[in-house]
């Protein structure tokens, strides 16, 4: 099958600019205030996607470091509320202050949960949606998380350490050929199996703790690329991640469980940094009757923001609107 054309940036910059208001372009692109490192991707795109009015009712399924969330609670103003989750107790406590004076509700909840977060708040069917998936780099920063390949904190990769088993667990316990399973299929990682079987042989000698000390071993088996632009450990760091926090389940849910949460004539919009979520967004809205496509190609981050922030230029976004079926 033949894979699709990304979009070139005027491409979508053209398709964009009509629905971009003049007020958007003053949007400031920096992270949303000191309690946050993590710079928002495509704000501007999302806000043209989803294009809140006043007295609306958002959900931000993903807050992290608040920057969609500000934004679209600036637009929905006093008459309307955005709905923000997250897993992470700790992005919510960072968000609480940050948001003050906003009209947003914060919840520490999976999204995978959101009909159940809108029931308890006797919220009906929202007039918009978005999640922007992975992790935030209030997360990548923090040294006790080991999300950060080079940090000699505990493998946890957790996003809510009350939640679940460390890294650490699987990669101790897990029997080789299931390890060597789980970092091809949530890692695209060709040399899985060979990764599998030396963290094996290490963990014979003695447990294997840290970031640091995995991300050596999967140096040592994958081999150097000459156009290598990520790390060559990135790949079961995300295998991971994916596995301790359930992350296609919790995706795979929400993608079913939409239409009970947005109304007819609502857009979701999904933002996703890797194949494999991508993969899920792009059939779920193909093949789902609840779903119509917005951008049939995804939308990419244009020159200026990748080389304004870096962890933008794997990003796609997907646009759907809801239709009643
Ligand atoms: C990329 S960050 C979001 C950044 C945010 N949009 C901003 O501009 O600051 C992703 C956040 O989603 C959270 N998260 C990931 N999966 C989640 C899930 N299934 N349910 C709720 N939160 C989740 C992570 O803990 C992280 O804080």
């Amino acid at each position: 099958m033949q894979e699709e054309k990304e979009p070139s940036a005027a491409e979508i910059s053209e398709n964009l600019e009509p629905q971009l208001g003049g007020s958007l372009e003053n949007f400031d692109f920096s992270p949303s205030g000191p309690h946050t490192v993590h710079v928002p991707v495509m704000l501007r795109e999302i806000m043209a996607a989803l294009d809140p009015q006043p007295g609306q009712v958002i959900v931000d399924g993903t807050l992290g470091g608040a920057g969609h969330t500000r934004a679209l609670a600036e637009k929905v103003g006093k008459d309307g509320l955005v709905i923000s989750l997250d897993r992470d107790p700790g992005a919510i406590e960072r968000a609480e202050a940050a948001l003050k004076g906003l009209p947003v509700i914060l919840a520490e909840s999976n999204f995978s949960e959101l009909q159940e977060v809108l029931d308890e708040i006797k919220v009906g069917k929202v007039d918009g949606m978005m999640l922007d998936l992975g992790l935030s780099s209030d997360q990548l920063a923090d040294r006790e998380r080991g999300f950060s390949f080079n940090s000699d904190g505990p493998l946890d990769l957790r996003f809510n350490i009350n939640e679940g088993k460390p890294a650490s667990h699987l990669v101790n316990t897990m029997k080789e050929a299931n390890l060597a399973d789980l970092i091809y299929e949530y890692g695209e990682e060709r040399f899985s199996r060979r990764i599998a079987r030396k963290i094996c042989e290490v963990r014979r000698e003695r447990p294997i703790r840290t970031a640091n000390e995995l991300a050596e071993i999967v140096r040592r088996c994958v081999p150097r690329s000459p156009h290598e632009t990520i790390d060559r450990a990135t790949r079961t760091f995300q295998a991971l991640r994916i596995a301790v926090n359930g992350e296609m389940q919790a995706l795979e849910k929400i993608l079913r469980e939409i239409p009970y949460c947005v109304r007819p004539g609502g857009k979701v919009a999904i933002l996703s940094f890797h194949s494999l979520e991508d993969r899920r967004v792009k059939d779920a809205f193909r093949e789902k009757p609840f779903y119509r496509i917005v951008n049939k190609k995804p939308i990419l981050a244009d020159e200026e923001e990748v080389a304004r922030n870096p962890r933008s230029r794997s990003a796609k976004l997907r646009i759907a609107e809801i239709v009643e079926e």
